[in-house]
């Protein structure tokens, strides 16, 4: 029930699909207000119009009306320099330096299914049926210059996406200082607010808060959507949790900088706002030309944050992934990074990957350290030229000599760097981004390429073409391990420099959608040191991410839930380590780390030669379960249920495609003075279907899994893990 409707009489739009409602309106045959976004409404008649009247501070747009103010409108896509005192979603500067604009409501146009940005990853149909458009148009006559905003809802998923383009109809050059993507008001700020953010090794922390009378911002200006901060922000009734309450999502699919803020205005209206971050970017539109912000996915859920990340992870599995790896089931890696860092060669990762064949392994990566120059990180990146000292025999012939014993090869790039003693630094100075002025800055001794030189695009699509033509890979692992500084492009005029953060991801978009369409049969898993570009942007062309450097299990258990509530265990890479752990220290057991890497799309990284007989046995005991199961963890509806942001025991599941097999994982961390009775609630049975557990012969109904719970064992000992597994029968 798929529909966009005009009501003329009272100048609204009603966009449904009989799950939700966005409603906005045009006020003052000028303005656009907000109306209503949530649960579905069968018809609207104004019942929550807003009152207005003659307020202090407000400035009065139109000369006659005293009581009409934007500053207490909801808005839809707020102004600047008109009166509306809180966040604007766009400031346009005309050519006397002056930031003042009166865009105006002109019209609109209804679209059935739902356009591409061009350049851009967004969410997509594949047939007109999926989705329907609301197109709106705001001008200015005095600029001669237009801004569209797009709203498309979705057949089957409680979304709306939004973003926003602006076109210089004029004759001089406009300048765009801000726009953000989406721009949405709520009546009053009696909400908790959620981000997520973090560090190297700690990603995506979940931290919620209450809503005060102030603003909540969360961005980069790192040149990536950066691990330290997230493009989402959730705002929640306040009894919203796991599984009940009203909850409103924000997620930019955007890999660059960003600025999300959820702000309170003195009227106590919320206005939330995702877009591209102003203190980076600004873009001159000469004449005739258009501006297309990136995409932001709004959500709304009235089953609290469980259901949230259940629409984020059907609409990103199904509409935003895409490739030949969208459907298929992900291989069993063995990565040899953690195993033997820059110190690689044949001879070891041969011995390595026929080891990990017996186990039942699939795919052999190789990580850094391949190519010339590379025996540490101090050099070597940039000329991606193999190391014959290495690898005498050449890669070529490594992966033929892999592949004949049933294991695919992988391989890894950081494609966007170059290290200082490179053939490609001293032949292109000015390929990297840098200010003339000053020395650049390093970070893991390298510089960032400037990727809006086209030229230097084209170099990075050559190299990697090259080895991906001449040697049979399956899987890219491609990195990116630094953040930007000295943004300064020698390739860009004076008046662009503000524009280099935003011509860089579109740089790095047309080469990955290069060559994820030329190489489709490749597995590509994007990484920036673990998950410092886990976003949205990165899954549409890459359908796999590397979630953290941090392979602690106890760690993980933080980032992979932080992780799952935007985005799908399928797309998470997630390796069982050697312990002590490398980055902690921390020693867990080999069934506790399995038990959480294979919440995720389970891999090795670590050297097998360091393995005693029984812990390989149990490696290839857990490989072989693994494959039996995972098509439901890495396809299945996943539900979190005891977090361990909050508690000592984790708990969550994953109920198969078809609703009959469950996937239940539980963990305590550390050991308990005490036995507490404790019982495991499920989520996501039928309550009259009948289970089997774990191949024994008690059964058990669904509502007795889910309302009375199962008894867990009485644990002795730190960092346990039990799965349990159950059959509808
Ligand atoms: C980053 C990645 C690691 C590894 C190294 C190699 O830190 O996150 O997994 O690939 O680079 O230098």
């Amino acid at each position: 029930m798929l529909e966009i409707k005009y009501d003329e009489k009272q100048q609204l739009f009603m966009l449904s699909n009989g799950s939700i409602s966005y409603i906005l309106g045009i006020e003052k045959n000028r303005y656009l207000r907000h109306a209503y976004f949530g649960k579905y409404i069968k018809s609207y008649n104004g019942s929550n119009a807003p009152l207005f009247y003659d307020r202090g501070f407000c400035s009065n747009p139109i000369e006659s009306d005293r009581t009409f103010s934007l500053d207490t409108l909801l808005a839809e896509y707020p102004d600047f320099n008109q009166g509306d005192f809180r966040n604007p979603a766009y400031i346009i500067q005309t050519k006397d330096g002056k930031r003042v604009s009166r865009f105006y409501y002109s019209g609109f146009s209804i679209i059935d299914g739902k356009e591409k940005l061009a350049g851009l990853p967004s969410v997509y149909t594949k047939n007109t049926d999926e989705a329907k458009t609301l197109r709106i148009v705001l001008k200015d006559t005095i600029m001669q210059a237009s801004i569209y905003l797009y709203y498309t809802i979705l057949a089957k998923y409680d979304v709306v996406c939004r973003h926003a383009e602006i076109v210089n109809q004029g004759e001089a050059d406009i300048y765009i200082d801000r726009l953000m993507s989406f721009s949405l008001d709520f009546a009053g700020c009696d909400y908790d607010v959620m981000t997520l953010s973090g560090a190297h090794l700690n990603e995506k922390n979940i931290n919620r808060r209450a809503l005060c009378s102030d603003s909540i911002v969360m961005e980069s200006i790192r040149g990536t959507s950066s691990p330290q901060a997230t493009p989402f922000v959730a705002l929640m009734e306040k009894d919203a949790n796991e599984d009940r309450g009203n909850v409103w999502a924000a997620n930019f699919i955007y890999s660059g900088d960003f600025q999300a803020s959820v702000q309170v205005g003195q009227y106590k209206t919320t206005r939330m706002q995702i877009g591209m971050n102003s203190t980076t970017f600004g873009w001159h539109l000469s004449s005739g030309k258009k501006f297309v912000s990136p995409e932001s996915v709004l959500v709304y859920s009235d089953k609290g944050l469980n259901g949230m990340s259940q629409i984020f992870h059907g609409l990103y599995r199904h509409q935003l992934c895409r490739g030949k790896y969208k459907e298929a089931l992900r291989p069993v890696l063995l990565n040899s990074w953690e195993a033997y860092q820059f110190d690689v060669d044949e001879a070891k990762c041969l011995n390595l990957a026929r080891q990990a064949k017996e186990l039942g392994i699939e795919l052999f990566v190789l990580d850094d350290g391949w190519f010339k120059n590379r025996c540490a990180d101090t050099q070597g990146l940039g000329d991606w030229l193999e190391d014959r000292e290495k690898f005498p025999h050449g890669l070529k012939s490594l992966a033929e000599k892999l592949n004949n014993e049933g294991i695919a090869f992988g391989i890894w790039f950081e494609p966007e760097m170059v290290s200082a003693g490179s053939e490609l630094y001293r032949n292109h100075p000015d390929w990297i981004i840098r200010s003339q002025n000053y020395e650049p800055i390093l970070s893991r001794y390298q510089c960032v390429l400037d990727l809006s030189n086209p030229q230097v695009c084209q170099y990075i699509i050559d190299r990697l073409s090259d080895i991906l033509h001449s040697v049979n890979v399956s899987y890219v692992k491609w990195d990116m391990n630094r953040h930007l500084t000295d943004l300064g492009s020698a390739y860009l005029d004076d008046k662009q420099q503000k524009e280099l953060s935003h011509r860089y991801v579109l740089g790095l978009y047309y080469i990955m959608e290069t060559l994820t369409q030329n190489f489709p049969n490749v597995l590509f898993e994007s990484c920036s040191s673990g998950g410092g570009r886990y976003d949205a942007g990165m899954l549409h062309y890459m359908p796999q991410t590397w979630a953290s450097d941090n392979t602690d299990a106890v760690c993980r258990l933080k980032i992979q839930y932080g992780t799952s509530m935007l985005f799908p265990p399928i797309t998470m890479g997630s390796h069982v380590s050697i312990v002590p752990n490398h980055q902690v220290g921390r020693i867990t057991s080999l069934n506790m780390r399995f038990a959480v890497a294979m919440a995720g799309n389970l891999g090795y990284e670590l050297d097998l030669n360091k393995l005693d007989e029984a812990e390989k046995a149990e490696i290839k005991r857990q490989i072989s379960w693994y494959k039996n199961i995972r098509e439901i963890t890495q396809k299945g509806t996943f539900y979190r249920m005891e977090s361990p942001f909050e508690r000592n025991t984790v708990s969550w599941c994953f109920v198969s495609e078809d609703e009959t097999k469950i996937v239940c994982c539980y963990y305590q961390i550390l050991a308990e003075p005490i036995y507490t009775n404790p019982v495991l609630k499920l989520k996501g049975l039928k309550e009259n279907a009948l289970y089997r557990l774990n191949g024994q012969d008690k059964i058990f109904s669904g509502s007795e899994l889910m309302y009375a719970g199962l008894t867990v064992p009485k644990i002795e000992g730190d960092f346990y893990s039990e799965i349990y597994i159950l059959q509808r029968i």
